[in-house]
């Protein structure tokens, strides 16, 4: 058992997932197998824990009994137990049928079940209990995300004397929207137990205050609440990327040569049009897609000479949102090549499938532009990942505006991804962007990330919490 961690961090998911086959960019400790979990979450925290050597409590991806604590990276990792009941109701039921739509605006209709908030609130009072074990006296417990917003009040509970911060990576909705949830006033006392709460966006703290105050009529002065004897700060910290990782990358002679063969291998087209995605509803691949097709059909864009490459991580594949949209987009992609491809040069290049950091550093390189529309996302790491990877090299990026990313990268080819016109006006400026005007653009927005990347986003999240902590009174 690991004990006494100074510094512990608290997400639904470890950072690695046990696989039992020989998947690529799986690595093996301990006689198992392991490789890099998806999602911007874990991609953002890494480089964080392997910097403060942490302990990290999380899920291995896997239901069934947890595998013992061990280290990946320097981080000591402590997996927690999900059952096959736990992954059906709490993570597939609760946090990605009912919360996770509920907060994107209900771009889904979330879906409530008795069952599944119950199972929310034992496996968060399991999470809560592994922190309280392995979190040393006084230590700072750092909780992520929409699976575990109970965990902060369970875990003030257990250990009053811990400094607890709780970061949501994913919008927070305004009230009325909030306001379905049956359980609203639980999920509001539960991240009212930590002493920071952090969201990607000032809007979206400024939603948490005006909810505290509606539904339990707490006191807020500036972003301060007033609530049970405490302070309770809310604000916003918007996260970002290991801004050098992907900088070296693109820099690697290898990743630049895979880069000139995937340009190669997809016909060295004038323009490669790239997506990364989860393949989520929330990230608005249908609509890009037929905004592709649509300017196929224009006659504005061409085959070969403009190809399209999605690359659609597999996700949450057992939840039904998913599987749904899963059909769609294949449906739509097999449209647009069966209408605009010829043998061998299909118009969409279809990947459903997980990649290393380097073959993603070299789609960034190999793209002309790059397609982030979301419907709505907290903030959208791939935006980040694509300007990083470009140096002095142009590209454009076509991003919508209901991105998180679109408050800091202003220089992208803004879009409303609901506006199909919009998007296609912005697609094609994009594409025809001057080379000078691409570089300017760019150039702007790597200045930005460098001095806010996410050892920056951590520190400033984390400082906020200690000072909190040295000002707070009340304290065991
Ligand atoms: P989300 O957290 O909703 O998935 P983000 O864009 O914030 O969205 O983060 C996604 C992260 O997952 C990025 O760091 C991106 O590089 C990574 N990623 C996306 N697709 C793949 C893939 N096919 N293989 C490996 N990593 C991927
Ligand atoms: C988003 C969420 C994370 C989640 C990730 C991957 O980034 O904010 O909490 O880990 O997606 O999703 P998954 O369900 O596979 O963990």
């Amino acid at each position: 058992m690991v004990q006494g961690s100074p510094f512990v961090v608290v997400a639904n998911r470890l950072p690695v997932d046990e696989v039992s086959d020989d998947t690529p960019a799986a690595r093996t400790t301990g006689g198992r197998r392991w490789r890099p979990s998806p999602g911007g979450l874990v991609t953002a925290l890494h480089p964080v824990l392997v910097e403060h050597s942490g302990t990290w409590i999380g899920w291995s991806g896997s239901p069934g009994p947890a595998p013992e604590p061990f280290e990946v990276d320097g981080i000591k990792l402590v997996p927690v137990t999900l059952t096959h009941d736990d992954v059906e109701r709490y993570y597939e039921g609760q946090s990605n049928s009912t919360i996770w739509p509920l907060y994107h605006d209900a771009v889904e209709p979330p879906i409530y079940r008795r069952r599944w908030r119950d199972a929310y609130r034992e496996v968060n009072r399991r999470y809560a209990k592994a922190a309280a074990e392995v979190a040393a006296p006084g230590a700072t417990v750092w909780i992520q995300d929409y699976q575990l917003q109970l965990v902060p009040a369970m875990l003030r509970e257990m250990r009053p004397d811990l400094l607890i911060g709780f970061f949501l990576h994913i919008p927070f909705p305004p009230i009325e929207l909030f306001m379905q949830q049956p359980q609203r006033t639980e999920v509001l006392r539960g991240l009212l137990g930590a002493d920071l709460v952090g969201f990607q966006q000032r809007l979206a703290a400024q939603n948490f205050l005006r909810l505290a105050k509606h539904l339990l009529g707490t006191p807020y002065s500036g972003n301060v609440l007033e609530y049970e004897g405490r302070k309770v700060k809310a604000d916003a910290f918007p996260i970002s990327i290991d801004v050098g990782e992907m900088q070296r990358l693109a820099d690697n002679p290898l990743v630049r040569e895979r880069a000139l063969k995937i340009r190669s291998e997809l016909g060295d087209p004038k323009t490669v049009i790239l997506g990364v995605d989860r393949l989520d509803y929330t990230k608005g691949i249908e609509h890009r897609l037929k905004a592709f097709r649509e300017l196929l059909a224009d006659g504005k864009l061409s085959v070969p000479e403009s190809v399209m490459v999605q690359v659609a991580t597999p996700s949450r594949e057992r939840v039904e949102h998913y599987q749904a949209l899963r059909v769609k987009v294949e449906r739509e992609v097999g449209r647009i090549n069966g209408d605009f491809g010829r043998v061998g040069v299909p118009a969409v290049h279809y990947l459903h499938q997980s990649y290393s950091r380097s073959e993603l550093a070299a789609l960034y390189c190999a793209a002309d532009v790059m397609m982030v529309t979301p419907l709505r996302d907290g903030m959208n790491l791939v935006a980040k990942e694509y300007v990083a990877a470009r140096a002095e090299h142009g590209g454009a990026l076509v991003l919508s505006e209901f991105a998180g990313a679109a408050g800091e990268l202003r220089q992208a080819f803004l879009c409303n991804p609901h506006d199909l016109d919009g998007v296609k006006e912005a697609l094609m400026r994009a594409v025809n962007v001057d080379p000078h005007e691409a570089r300017r653009r760019m150039s702007v927005m790597q200045r930005h990330l460098r001095r806010h990347d996410v050892a920056a986003w951590a520190s400033d999240f984390l400082q906020t919490l200690a000072e909190i902590g040295n000002t707070t009174e009340i304290r065991a």
